[in-house]
């Protein structure tokens, strides 16, 4: 007989201003949740006593609250009778959340749930392996180079953009998760046949990003973003499938670096998932993701200098400006691929900058693929993402392959590269 230590359980709590720690005692977990709690743990074959709250959502843990309010939180069970289990005591202490159990755990938290986002988040997982397989080998297996094509965007298309795209198509068109999937690498979305296993999410993705950096051995990534279809009577049309950034559901990104990561959010906070390669299994490594308010790195390709606005050069002159006490200059850290730039700047703040030309407004990166799914992570981290004028998350979206100017990051550096921007500093 072994004892499972701990486990942890996501649950609602109702704060209110005699009870403003959430999750101390049992009767702390109060509100309609409490008998799905008691439900989720009636499942183990071991009594339980309910741990202190790890973190909380809302207004946290030993907040001021002023009415009553909801906050999420992690609760930490001890158990307290012995259960047989394959594993010992030390293992389980030490062994992290797996991506598809830390789901289903976030997933008790919301009544009606049916695993169906789960499950999609898997097979995200799966295609972030099958490509971090192949670029592992690329070298040996005749997958660098190009295709000989350009794809919509007119950007030479490289043997792993298509090779990445396939997976993704491949893995969703039988997945039973998704109705609608949209690509920068495809000009049309592709709409699931109605007879065809299929589910209540569209899904648009960047399958590979950074793609300039495939023939040498740089980081790369894959970029996500989530919608749901709420009609069942049809299929969506391609007008549905373009929306405001504000209505994604979830959002992430895989990054291929020195480890395979999974970082995605469902609008309740960011969590980081790296890919444990002897098990094959994303493993909880980065809890509730908060970007530094401020930071001291910039990234951006300052080989376009001469092609932008007199506000964008003024503000990339300030970054270098030497002054101790404002933490100037900034370094510059510049990968050439959005995710592993904006992960850095995630875990140690910053701004990244792909802004518009003087002849070319629009920019370069693409509203639907890019900058909508990277906005919403940094926004729930705590950053700030904008055109440089407006949230990039409010942009109306008109066209599927609609691209925008992003600056992204902590929030005190967006905003100082918008006053810039927009002639007031
Ligand atoms: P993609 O490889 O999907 O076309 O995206 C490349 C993007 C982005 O990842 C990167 O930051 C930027 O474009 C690089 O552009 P430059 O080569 O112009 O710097
Ligand atoms: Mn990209
Ligand atoms: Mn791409």
């Amino acid at each position: 007989m072994l004892r499972l230590s701990r486990a942890s359980f996501f649950c609602r709590c109702l704060l209110s201003p005699s009870n403003q720690s959430c999750g101390v005692t049992a009767n702390a977990v109060s509100g309609r949740r409490a008998t799905d709690l008691q439900g989720v743990l009636a499942q183990y074959d071991g009594g339980f006593d309910l741990g202190r709250c790890k973190f909380g959502g809302g207004p946290g843990e030993g907040a001021a609250v002023e009415k009553k309010e909801w906050c999420e939180c992690r609760l930490l069970f001890t158990q307290t009778k012995p259960a047989i289990l394959s594993h010992t005591e030390e293992t389980m202490r030490e062994f992290p959340l797996t991506l598809t159990q830390f789901v289903i755990q976030s997933q008790a938290a919301y009544p009606g749930a049916t695993g169906e986002f789960s499950s999609l988040l898997t097979q995200i997982g799966l295609v972030g392996k099958l490509i971090a397989q192949d670029l592992r080998r690329a070298g040996l297996i005749n997958i660098l180079g190009t295709t000989g094509d350009t794809n919509v965007q007119g950007e030479t298309v490289k043997k792993l953009d298509a090779i990445a795209n396939d997976d993704f198509v491949r893995v969703f068109q039988s997945s039973g998760h998704v109705c609608a999937l949209a690509s920068e690498e495809m000009e049309k979305p592709v709409f699931l046949p109605g007879n065809w296993p299929h589910g209540k999410y569209m899904l648009l993705f960047d399958p590979l990003d950074g793609s300039s950096n495939t023939d040498n051995n740089m980081p790369l990534g894959a970029i996500f973003s989530i919608l749901k279809y709420d009609r069942t009577d049809r299929l969506p049309t391609e007008a549905e499938l373009i929306r405001r950034g504000t209505e994604q559901v979830a959002a992430g990104y895989l990054l291929y670096g020195s480890s395979t990561m999974l970082v995605y959010t469902v609008g309740q906070g960011v969590y980081g998932f790296t890919l444990e390669p002897g098990i094959g299994e994303y493993l909880l490594s980065h809890e509730r993701i908060k970007i530094p308010d401020k930071g001291k790195v910039y990234a951006t390709n300052e080989g376009n200098y001469s092609k932008w606005s007199e506000g964008i050069k003024k503000y990339l002159g300030s970054l270098k400006v030497n002054d101790k006490a404002t933490g100037r200059p900034y370094s510059g850290r510049y990968s050439g691929c959005l995710v592993a730039d904006v992960h850095r700047l995630l875990l140690g703040g910053g701004i990244y900058l792909y802004p518009g030309e003087v002849d070319k407004p629009e920019g370069k990166l693409r509203l639907l693929y890019e900058a909508n799914p990277m906005a919403l992570i940094v926004e729930q981290a705590g950053g700030k993402a904008s055109t440089g004028t407006s949230r990039i998350l409010e942009v109306e979206a008109k066209k599927l392959h609609q691209r925008v100017p992003l600056f992204i990051g902590s929030r005190h550096d967006v905003e100082q590269a918008e006053l810039y921007i927009q002639g007031r500093a």
